[in-house]
């Protein structure tokens, strides 16, 4: 019998050690140098980056691919996604949400992505967003982790039945308490229920991830309010702050205030550059604002930031495929993050970092650890970035879940015969 269910050989890691990886039923039964083995199954990984698989920590995977449906969001902004939603949330079936969401899940696989936090609109009594995404939750748990977080889209004191709706989502069995307090009436009905959200979360005893400060409003100070609740309730290490765009536009002074109490409450921050690009800044002539987060002088701080992918296809995008490797490219870009060590770190924040905040099991190449991982045509991690390249291969829990075959462009020029190479250094 053989020793291995599969053997990935000859991988390079992300941290740039070749290396074997042997597989037994669900977990990595071991790592290293493991010639001679035998296998069910043995993939050849020389030259080709072996990573674990990709997290995305922000999603909506209930308004996913329905891109047009009733009209698409012609100002662009924020706030006609919201109206958007609203009008489709009430049209759209259980049945529609689950459909669209499996066949996100089957893209995101196909990408190597492996586990995602969504949003759950909590909003409409009849709550069939929830119902909707609990059954995709559990559909596709054998493949992918999904994390529904409780979202009161249209305030949790705004709309009439915004706390009680997140109190009854909680109890249907979703994860992880949400909120949205930019959007409540006031500036104080949004302190207020940071405060009534944590305190829930804290009763639970469930993680916190809140959309926060997702304006350009250089006084939005829900962050503030955050990193306070999360000290005062001992929920240090559980909540993070999503989107964060407003800090783009504070003040510097304040800032330098705000980032080491954010660093004391063990906050993360999910910023989400392909959505942030195209929705902030819609409102200034010129100078416009790109109103990213300031993602490095976070992570100066110890601050755990990841990149998020936020939406597809969707009222508040219109493009998307759900490829990590693309928000991270685009978050490279925008937050200047162009060095080989930021890029480096670039691919981190939508693997080590992104589980991490997501309190993921048994994640990452190690022995014992879960058999997930992901094979990709390109030499390291930078080069993935630079190529957004194929997954060769994605092993979810122990199981192939895809595979691509090998594009090997052959290029014919003129003058430069028998330039024939694989387009990774590696090749
Ligand atoms: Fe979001």
């Amino acid at each position: 019998m053989a020793e291995f269910d599969i053997l990935v050989t000859g991988g390079t890691l992300p941290d740039g050690r070749v290396a074997d990886i042997g597989t037994k039923g669900t977990t990595i039964a071991a790592i290293g140098d493991l010639s001679g083995s035998s296998a069910g199954r043995v993939i050849d990984a020389a030259g080709d980056l072996v990573s674990p698989p990709f997290v995305d920590p922000h999603f909506h995977m209930d308004a996913t691919l329905s891109y047009g449906t009733p009209r698409i969001n012609a100002s662009g902004t924020l706030l006609e996604g919201i109206d958007l939603w609203g009008e489709l949330r009430e049209i759209a079936t259980v049945e529609e949400m689950v459909d669209r969401a499996l066949t996100y899940c089957d893209w995101a696989v196909s990408l190597g992505l492996l586990a995602i936090r969504s949003h759950v609109d909590t909003t409409p009594d009849h709550l069939n967003t929830v119902t909707a995404m609990l059954e995709v939750r559990e559909r596709v748990k054998p493949y992918l982790d999904l994390q529904l977080v409780a979202f009161p889209q249209d305030g949790f004191f705004r709309s009439k039945t915004g706390a009680e709706n997140v109190r009854r989502a909680l109890d249907m069995g979703v994860d992880v308490v949400g909120g949205i307090p930019h959007f409540e009436r006031t500036m104080e009905e949004g302190r207020a229920s940071v405060r009534a959200l944590c305190e829930m979360a804290a009763e639970r005893g469930l993680l916190v991830d809140m959309h926060c400060d997702e304006t350009d409003d250089p006084m939005s100070r829900h962050i503030e309010a955050l990193a306070y609740e999360t000290q005062r309730l001992g929920l240090e290490g559980r909540v993070a702050g999503s989107h964060l765009t407003s800090m783009h536009s504070m003040d510097n002074y304040y800032v330098s205030k705000l980032l080491p109490l954010m660093a004391e409450a063990q906050i993360s921050a999910i910023p989400n550059p392909l959505i942030n690009i195209v929705l902030q800044g819609r409102h200034d002539t010129y100078p416009k604002r790109r109103g990213l987060t300031r993602v490095k002088e976070m992570q100066a701080q110890g601050i755990a930031v990841g990149w998020g992918q936020d939406c597809v296809r969707d009222p508040w995008y219109s493009l998307g495929t759900g490829d990590m490797l693309d928000v991270a490219f685009m978050g490279l870009h925008v937050a200047q993050m162009t060095s080989p060590e930021e890029m480096r770190r670039c691919f981190e924040m939508v693997t080590e970092v992104n589980a991490a905040i997501l309190h993921l099991d048994g994640y990452g190449l190690a022995e014992g650890k879960t058999a997930s991982f992901v094979i990709l045509d390109a030499g390291d991690p930078v080069e993935a970035l630079r190529l957004r390249c194929d997954r060769l291969a994605v092993v979810s829990k122990g199981k192939i879940v895809s595979e691509k075959a090998r594009n090997d462009s052959r290029l014919s020029l003129v003058g430069r015969p028998g330039t024939v190479r694989r387009r990774h250094s590696a090749g």
